[in-house]
């Protein structure tokens, strides 16, 4: 009596991502009322810069009270409003902010702008507009664990895995998006495109200058589209810097081209301005068709007419936005400084990162096996025993066992210091636990992947290793 969509388990509900928000909200750590509660480090949230725009909201004090510049109510006609073009005030400061982001080297056009209800609404609506029921995208792993809901449960479309190497320090190489593509056509599904997240949800990395013409090139010469989810684009915090995909086509004058028309931006501001409550997505699309029909679809993911008229205001204020923004990378860098240091003194490290609001850490050695078995016992000790939700590397789908995503930017400072003496007080007990040998084992390979060469190899240039990846 009910519908397939109902009873398909391909929403990812079950994955450990989710399941380990769950055990967060039965025990949630509180300084007071729960001090032995779970911590809760496998949510990408942004709380690092409330301050500054609850400041901003004290001084303005009329779009709350639905007031215009002139003090007159505008109470009736934010609520009555419901065309689905969105409030042209918003659409204007808002790519005004994404130009901003880019430090000025593009600009958006409104008219290619479809406001959705957040980043989820506006992937599932890409699918929807550029793929067919069993059409395949490529996304390199590891990936955001919530594309497989937002590309895949309602639309059908499906997704086949770029497997990236932590060898090459997960990065994009040529031989990985044929080897996905060749994937896909065994499995008889017809690629439609490739999804990339820059900056990259785990890895918490920028995509290089290479990645991104090999991207370009690869979907000219397949003549499939780009998705570029650019939701932590304001939050690179150091270099290299950004480098936005439409920084690429106009470097490479293909900005009246067919192929301008098969990349598509994906923007929000749930990480940015840490709203992901307000639902705040935006398509940025250069093919009318898409704009159009994404349009009309918008419908049943609207955003609201007075969260657009607060945002529009806060937006249009450029001496905020530009305060706003580098006040936001300096406390992220610190906050990201603060956990790569804190796992370091437990002999634990991360890939070298520069944006987000994770890290992506090696725990590889920690394993009691190496296997995605292995990962989810240390994972379940880290949960249950140690007292923090983290998101393990099978959940982002990452083709390597012992890789977990570590957020940073959605809770104290005093809560991400208590985090880290618990990962010491671990670390050390199954330190001990071993016997002197083991234990002298584990503190040696550790040495070697500190003070020597890394598993990713980052001392070899990313070209260099491209040359190594390419030749393969
Ligand atoms: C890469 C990526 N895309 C999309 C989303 C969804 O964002 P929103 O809250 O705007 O729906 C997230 C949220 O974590 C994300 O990390």
């Amino acid at each position: 009596m009910l519908s397939a969509k109902l009873t398909c388990n391909s929403h990812g509900q079950d994955s450990s991502y989710f399941l380990g928000w769950e055990e967060y909200e039965k025990n949630p750590y509180d300084e007071i009322k729960n001090p032995k509660g779970i911590i809760q480090m496998g949510l990408a949230e942004n709380q690092l810069s409330f301050d500054l725009l609850e400041s901003w909201l004290v001084q303005n004090t009329q779009p709350m009270a639905f007031k215009n510049h002139n003090n007159q109510s505008i109470f009736k006609e934010l609520a009555l409003f419901q065309d689905y073009h969105g409030l042209p005030a918003f659409k204007n400061a808002l790519v005004k902010f994404m130009s901003e982001i880019r430090g000025g080297s593009v600009s958006f056009d409104p008219n290619n702008l479809v406001l959705t209800a957040g980043a989820t609404s506006v992937n599932e609506t890409l699918m929807f507009c550029l793929a067919n029921p069993g059409d395949a995208f490529l996304l390199p792993t590891p990936y955001y664990p919530g594309f497989d809901r937002d590309l895949k449960w309602r639309t059908g479309a499906e997704i086949v895995p770029i497997h990236c190497s932590s060898i090459y320090g997960f990065r994009i190489t040529k031989s990985t998006l044929e080897e996905a593509y060749k994937q896909a056509e065994k499995q008889n599904l017809k690629v439609q495109g490739v999804l990339v997240t820059n900056p990259s949800n785990p890895l918490g990395t920028t995509l290089s200058l290479h990645e991104l013409d090999l991207l370009v090139s690869f979907i000219s010469s397949k003549n499939i589209h780009l998705i570029s989810d650019e939701i932590y684009s304001g939050t690179v915090f150091s270099s290299p810097s950004f480098i936005s995909i439409m920084e690429v086509l106009k470097n490479k004058k293909l900005m009246n081209t067919e192929i301008a028309k098969q990349v598509h931006i994906v923007y929000s501001l749930s990480k940015d301005l840490g709203l992901p409550g307000f639902r705040i997505g935006a398509i940025y699309s250069n093919d009318e068709r898409v704009v159009s029909a994404a349009t009309k679809m918008s419908s049943f993911g609207l955003v609201s007419s007075q969260t657009q008229y607060l945002l529009s205001e806060i937006l249009s204020n450029q001496k905020f936005t530009k305060t706003y923004l580098s006040e936001n990378r300096r406390r992220l860098k610190e906050r990201h400084e603060m956990l790569v240091k804190g796992l370091k003194r437990s002999g634990i490290a991360c890939l070298p990162s520069n944006s987000g609001l994770f890290c992506w850490v090696d725990m590889s050695h920690l394993l009691s096996s190496n296997t995605f078995e292995g990962e989810m016992e240390l994972w379940k000790k880290i949960v249950y025993e140690v007292g923090l939700n983290i998101s393990p590397g099978s959940s982002c789908h990452c083709s390597e066992p012992g890789w977990f995503r570590v957020c940073f930017a959605n809770m104290s400072e005093e809560t991400l210091n208590l985090a880290m003496k618990r990962v010491k007080a671990f670390v050390d007990s199954m330190a001990k636990q071993n016997n002197n040998s083991g234990h002298q084992k584990l503190m040696k390979r550790n040495s070697r992947r500190t003070k020597s060469q890394p598993k990713w190899v980052f001392e070899l240039s990313f070209h260099q290793r491209q040359i190594l990846a390419d030749e393969r």
